[in-house]
């Protein structure tokens, strides 16, 4: 008999993640771990600029998880670098609140449609409903059309039509048992916004010997950098409004420096950024589009049982077999970076002051850089940039 299957997607995100009080600066260790070997795998597919993000894919298998046994679920546990699924509860708890803060930035949604025609555990919905807020529907996968309208449209509604038409008709069929999706969502404008008047056309360096014409914004601001004389970093950092946020940048010293940057990528997220500064910083707009298959990806990290003849997911139906496994899993993602802010949609104003008989140290992004957005101890995005 053939297995049943079900997919899953993720899709590009922001919980609503809304007590700003207790600032972390610092990683988890689990997310350093976690996001560099993501981050490895990916970049090793992947010739081009990217965007990921790890956790909406943390929630995202954290939601199956619980239907998890044996072999698959130590595999997933073990590629997270958790001890086991509750962790994962408490820290979308930590990072989520019950104070909610007015015109939050950060939202993570979660959603997950069950066939009609599967008997699915009582005991699994609930534990998705209690513990990740999901919200449960039951749809015919049949009526093929039917179902990807209403997915792409909960999409488009979660992501202010941000992404669109990424579900298929292709992906399910009769056999899908399950579809659940994740939506992170943010926008934030920066603490301090760049002029639009300062912006000019700049050289990207792509390599040593090729430039391309990009916007360069520009500004003079008190930052957080960090500079690793030995491994030859550069990193800055950029808060957000919402300062629990913040984009780092991370180039090397020599322009074709981007593969040493990648060797280091987990000593980049372990490094803690100094104390502010005033410098002239310059950066350039861009927007990124990704979209990523995470199944090979995930068998290398180390995930093989998910997605084969073995998975063992018996905790989603009832009574119990163990014939689910995971046949798709996809992460499409989408970034946008001007003066404002990030995903911009606010009208905002500049604000700064400065020093203008001063001459302050230089930071300029004028070659290929990786960024991660930080929220307390999670990278919320992470990517890179080979040309804006
Ligand atoms: C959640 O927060 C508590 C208290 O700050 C902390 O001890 C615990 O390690 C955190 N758990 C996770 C998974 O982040
Ligand atoms: C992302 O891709 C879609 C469709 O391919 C396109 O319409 C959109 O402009 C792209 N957005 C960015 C930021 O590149
Ligand atoms: C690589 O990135 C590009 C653009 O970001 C994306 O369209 C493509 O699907 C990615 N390829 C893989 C294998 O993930
Ligand atoms: C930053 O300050 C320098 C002087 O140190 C000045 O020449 C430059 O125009 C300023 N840049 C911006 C964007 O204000």
């Amino acid at each position: 008999m053939k297995p049943f299957s079900f997919l899953l997607f993720v899709i590009f995100c922001p919980i609503t993640f809304s007590q700003f009080t207790t600032l972390t600066n610092e990683l988890s260790k689990s997310s350093i771990k976690f996001t560099s070997k993501l981050y490895r795998e990916v970049a090793k597919i992947n010739s081009s600029n990217f965007l990921i993000s790890p956790l909406s894919l943390k929630i995202t298998l954290g939601m199956i998880t619980s239907a998890a046994r044996g072999k698959t679920y130590k595999e997933i546990i073990r590629v997270l670098h958790v001890n086991n699924e509750l962790e994962i509860v408490t820290l979308i708890q930590n990072l989520s609140s019950s104070t909610f803060v007015k015109d939050t930035s950060l939202i993570s949604a979660n959603k997950i449609y069950i066939s009609n025609s599967f008997k699915i555990s009582s005991n699994y919905l609930a534990n998705v409903k209690d513990n990740f807020k999901s919200q449960i529907q039951l749809i015919s996968f049949t009526n093929t059309k039917k179902a990807v309208e209403e997915m792409n449209k909960w999409i488009e509604t979660k992501t202010k039509k941000k992404i669109k038409d990424i579900v298929s008709p292709d992906d399910f069929d009769s056999s899908t048992v399950s579809v659940l999706l994740n939506v992170l969502y943010f926008h934030d404008k920066w603490l301090l916004q760049f002029n639009k008047e300062n912006t000019e056309t700049l050289p990207f360096y792509v390599n040593p010997t090729t430039s391309i014409p990009v916007d360069m914004m520009k500004a003079n601001i008190s930052v957080g950098t960090s500079d690793d004389t030995n491994l030859k970093i550069r990193i800055l950092r950029l808060p957000y409004a919402n300062e629990d946020i913040a984009m780092h940048l991370v180039i090397s010293e020599h322009i074709d420096g981007i593969h040493l940057l990648e060797k280091n990528i987990k000593e980049i997220l372990s490094t803690t950024v100094d104390a502010e500064t005033i410098k002239e910083v310059q950066i350039p707009k861009f927007a990124i589009n990704s979209s990523h298959n995470l199944i090979p990806v995930l068998e290398k990290m180390g995930m093989q049982h998910a997605f084969g003849k073995d998975a063992d997911f018996s905790g989603m139906l009832d009574p119990e077999t163990r014939l689910v496994q995971i046949n798709l899993l996809k992460q499409s993602t989408l970034i946008e970076v001007d003066e404002k802010g990030t995903v911009a949609a606010a009208v905002t104003q500049l604000q700064g002051k400065y020093r203008s008989n001063l001459v302050y140290p230089k930071f300029v992004v004028d070659r290929p850089f990786i960024f991660y957005i930080q929220y307390k101890s999670e990278v919320l995005f992470i990517g890179r940039c080979y040309s804006p």
